[in-house]
């Protein structure tokens, strides 16, 4: 379940909107450069699962980001349900433990890939710590991994500053998935994102995927932006 391919198979646009309409636009315009689009929680909870079915109706494969984090029944129901709506990827938050995963691999029955999500990347050690996460980032991030990766998670979306030790960690394996990711040249500073890599530095900290959203969606040309990505990643 590797990735594999083009450039435009690794960057992945998270539509994080609300309007059809402006959503039919984006990925209009973006469609040569991407094959998954990411959906999250903002655009599935205004336009529902209709969403997934559209932009799989389109061609394109869908990754849906709900994070899911409830007692193992329930996630594992929303995870079969995810499967057969034919989505391509699928989070589950790793805090809400081993049996909730390993009953959602289960149900996952092979047919998607199942990321567990570490710490978001909007947190850091301070946040963390508010929140009963003892030890710095990367001890919390490592603990984490290694639960998901046991219970039997395809990878992990981390930051990219957490690429490497997971690398060193955990090998080649699991599949490594980093949102928080900002050009060099995005102007308006990183948004409410804490742990930020470059697109460049995502790849070489062993990202198979990267996760991009804002710069692309709120740029004024989002294909000329994906092109100028891809341009430096080349
Ligand atoms: O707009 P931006 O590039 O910050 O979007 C990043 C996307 O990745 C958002 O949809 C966000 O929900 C998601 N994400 C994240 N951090 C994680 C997991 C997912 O930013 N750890």
């Amino acid at each position: 379940m590797k990735a594999e391919g083009t450039l435009s198979d690794k960057i992945i646009l998270a539509i994080d909107d609300t309007s059809i309409d402006r959503i039919r636009r984006l990925i209009a315009a973006t469609s040569p450069f991407i094959t998954t689009y990411k959906i999250g929680s903002i655009a599935f909870t205004a336009l529902g699962p209709g969403l997934i079915q559209e932009v799989r109706a389109s061609g394109k494969d869908v990754f849906l980001d709900l994070k899911y984090l409830d007692i193992p029944h329930t996630v594992s129901k929303a995870v079969r349900q995810a499967v057969s709506l034919g989505v391509k990827m699928i989070t589950l938050h790793t805090l809400g433990g081993r049996e909730m995963m390993e009953r959602s691999v289960e149900a996952s029955d092979n047919r998607a890939m199942l990321l567990g999500v570490t710490l978001l990347t909007s947190m850091d050690a301070e946040q963390a710590g508010a929140v009963g996460l003892r030890g710095d980032v990367h001890e919390i991030v490592g603990r984490l991994a290694a639960l998901a990766l046991g219970a039997g998670l395809h990878g992990l979306v981390a930051s990219g500053q957490e690429g490497p030790r997971l690398r060193k960690e955990f090998g080649s394996g699991p599949v490594l998935v980093v949102p928080g990711v900002r050009p060099s040249e995005y102007g308006t500073g990183s948004d409410d994102q804490k742990r930020v890599v470059t697109p460049q530095q995502a790849f070489a900290s062993g990202a198979d995927y990267i996760v991009i959203g804002r710069p692309v969606t709120e740029s004024s040309d989002p294909a000329r932006t994906l092109a100028e990505i891809n341009e430096g990643l080349r």
